[in-house]
């Protein structure tokens, strides 16, 4: 049997470069990276083997970005999670935030609660989406909740986190080979896969391309063929 991508997990990357490229500012690339957020989860939505969607929108460490840029980022997700409000009903996709939402303003974590709560029930596609999301902090905040347990094991700790699902396929976009603090825990088994291609032009074709190869791949899991 060939493998299922059924948690794909996305390192959106190269938002900036796709823009400075056409001569443009920093933020028209993150304008239309959303656009691809849309067209993307539009297809695994589409795809029933898919069932969890993990795409990284925002890192702990992107804070140390201009102002400027993280302020219009901030104005970005709340207007995208407000317009595509029925885009997830209609496509029956459950969104679920993953990351630390406690700094963010309560106009954002307004529409967050919003949209999490609208979809609760939709049983398609699962999106989450990370939000001020850093493994190290994720795997800090998932111990910190288990101090009092007598025990920590692999099971408990894993159920702690805000990801609870191991990831088979992981994309990163841009052209770069690393993790930049991305799922460390959940991508233990994943397969990794690296294209150059720039975020916004990162297409659904490409995506079902790299599944594809996916599926040839053997995954032993540290066993033997
Ligand atoms: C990814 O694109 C989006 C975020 C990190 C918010 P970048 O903004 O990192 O784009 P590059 O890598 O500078 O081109
Ligand atoms: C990773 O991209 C974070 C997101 C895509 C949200 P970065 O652009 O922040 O990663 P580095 O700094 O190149 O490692
Ligand atoms: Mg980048």
């Amino acid at each position: 049997m060939s493998n299922q991508p059924r948690h794909v997990a996305i390192i959106m990357d190269g938002n900036g470069r796709w823009a400075e490229m056409k001569g443009k500012t920093r933020t028209f690339g993150h304008e239309q990276g959303a656009e691809t957020v849309r067209a993307i989860t539009t297809y695994c939505a589409q795809h029933s083997e898919i069932e969890q969607l993990t795409l990284y929108a925002f890192s702990t460490e992107n804070w140390k970005r201009p102002k400027i840029e993280v302020e219009f980022l901030m104005k970005l997700l709340e207007r995208y999670l407000k317009s595509e409000r029925s885009t997830y009903l209609e496509g029956n996709i459950r969104f679920e935030p993953i990351g630390d939402l406690s700094i963010f303003s309560k106009s954002l974590r307004n529409v967050i609660d919003d949209v999490q709560n609208a979809t609760s029930a939709c049983n398609g596609l699962v999106q989450n989406l990370a939000l001020n999301y850093g493994s190290r902090d994720e795997i800090v905040r998932a111990a910190n909740s288990l101090k009092n347990t007598e025990t920590i094991t692999v099971e408990s700790l894993s159920a702690a986190l805000d990801c609870t699902h191991d990831v088979d396929l992981l994309i990163r976009t841009g052209g770069d080979h690393r993790l930049s603090n991305f799922l460390l825990w959940q991508a233990a088994y994943a397969e990794l896969f690296f294209t150059n291609t720039l975020w916004p032009d990162f297409a659904p074709n490409e995506l079902e391309a790299i599944i594809k190869k996916f599926k040839t791949v053997e995954r032993r899991f540290g066993g033997l063929a």
